[in-house]
């Protein structure tokens, strides 16, 4: 029995993202339809490479076909993504879709670290991401990739003099540690920080990028509450340790987002360095921290906790080394950016 591109068009009709309330056809996720006989192929463009329901829409659109159509049909669907963009970012900057703030109240819980490799994860899930490394106390983005040494070289785009990104596999990373004089830039206030930075962010030759994922300076002070109102940024992810004094301080940092003007939507919470497994006891899970702030941290700003993750002497090692790309602790972050992912593309969605 023959069928029409129409006719695959009104059965995916029948297939919603779960996400977003509607149809992929309404979304126009349906893309390259080619049907041949019985050989259909097409593609689903999904709002992120780093989507967690792609095996569920994918098996969902097989049934719709041999439900609608029939089970004769030969199916090939290539599972991609066409990342939406936030249109506030994407108004300031058009070549970047999706600005992310990684922020913490407190020092030394993991932001580099977690901003370090949730960028990884999502460039080797497909996405082209950059980093901006934004703290002047301690720029350790160069150190997590073994980069610290790069010297910057200037390009000519289309007229214009950038500076090159330094690569860290795919990820193109840019630190104010390239540039300043550690000694010098410590003094800085906001407005000359947020002026170096919006330099970076449009001095950059940065591409096209679908996630910028910018490390914050630790704390909730006029540093951060500059960059936090003259960056376009779409939302923020907040970092803590399950101790109280750290839920504490990110529970300010939580309220400097959320602060009218500010606005900044708080995507979601990671707790860091949760629990400990032993390598000889892998059964065992020891919260030596305490448990729950997290969570109740994401009730409280109506937030939710991306992830929780162990303390990991890998993890610790591999960065203090550089070796950031490549560490196997990275699979701890495949839900946490899955799930970030998925709250920006809803946003969006709702913007
Ligand atoms: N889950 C973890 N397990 C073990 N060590 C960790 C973990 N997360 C981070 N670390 C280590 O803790 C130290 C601090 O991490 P990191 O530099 O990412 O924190 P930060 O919040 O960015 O600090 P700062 O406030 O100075 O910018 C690093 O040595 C890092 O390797
Ligand atoms: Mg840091």
């Amino acid at each position: 029995m023959n069928f029409t591109e129409q006719d695959v068009l009104k059965a995916l009709s029948h297939v919603d993202d779960p996400d977003l309330h509607k149809d992929l056809v309404t979304l126009n996720m349906v893309r390259d339809i080619v049907v041949n006989g019985n050989a259909l192929s097409f593609s689903v463009y999904l709002t992120t490479p780093a989507c967690p329901l792609k095996d569920m829409i994918k098996n969902a659109c097989l049934t719709a076909i041999s439900h609608f159509i029939g089970d004769h049909v030969v199916v090939n669907i290539n599972m991609t993504a066409d990342v939406t963009a936030d249109k506030k970012t994407n108004a300031a900057l058009p070549n970047v879709r999706n600005i992310i703030a990684v922020g913490s109240g407190k020092g030394g819980v993991g932001k580099s670290t977690i901003a370090a490799a949730l960028a990884t994860t999502l460039s080797k899930m497909g996405a082209n991401v950059g980093i901006l490394d934004a703290d002047i106390y301690g720029p350790s983005i160069p150190i997590l990739f073994g980069v610290q040494n790069h010297q910057i070289e200037m390009e000519v785009v289309e007229g214009r003099e950038l500076m090159k990104p330094v690569m860290a596999g795919e990820i193109k990373l840019f630190s104010i540690g390239f540039l300043s004089n550690p000694n010098e830039a410590v003094v800085w206030r906001g407005p000359m920080i947020s002026k170096a930075l919006q330099q970076f962010i449009t001095g950059v030759n940065w591409g096209q990028l679908d996630y910028l994922i910018i490390d914050l300076p630790p704390g909730t002070g006029d540093i951060q509450l500059t960059l936090a109102q003259t960056l376009p940024i779409s939302g923020a992810v907040i970092v803590t340790t399950p101790q109280n004094v750290a839920i504490a301080d990110a529970r300010k940092a939580c309220a400097m987002f959320n602060m009218q003007p500010i606005n900044i939507p708080i995507l979601g919470i990671v707790e860091n360095m949760s629990y400990f497994i032993p390598e000889d006891a892998p059964d065992k899970k020891y919260f030596i921290f305490g448990k729950g702030g997290a969570q109740q941290l994401a009730e409280q700003f109506k937030s939710q906790v991306l992830g929780s993750l162990p303390i990991s002497v890998e993890l610790m090692n591999d960065s203090d080394q550089g070796k950031m790309y490549t560490t196997a602790a990275l699979e701890n972050f495949t839900e946490i950016a899955q799930q970030l992912a998925r709250q920006l593309a809803i946003n969006n969605s709702l913007n």
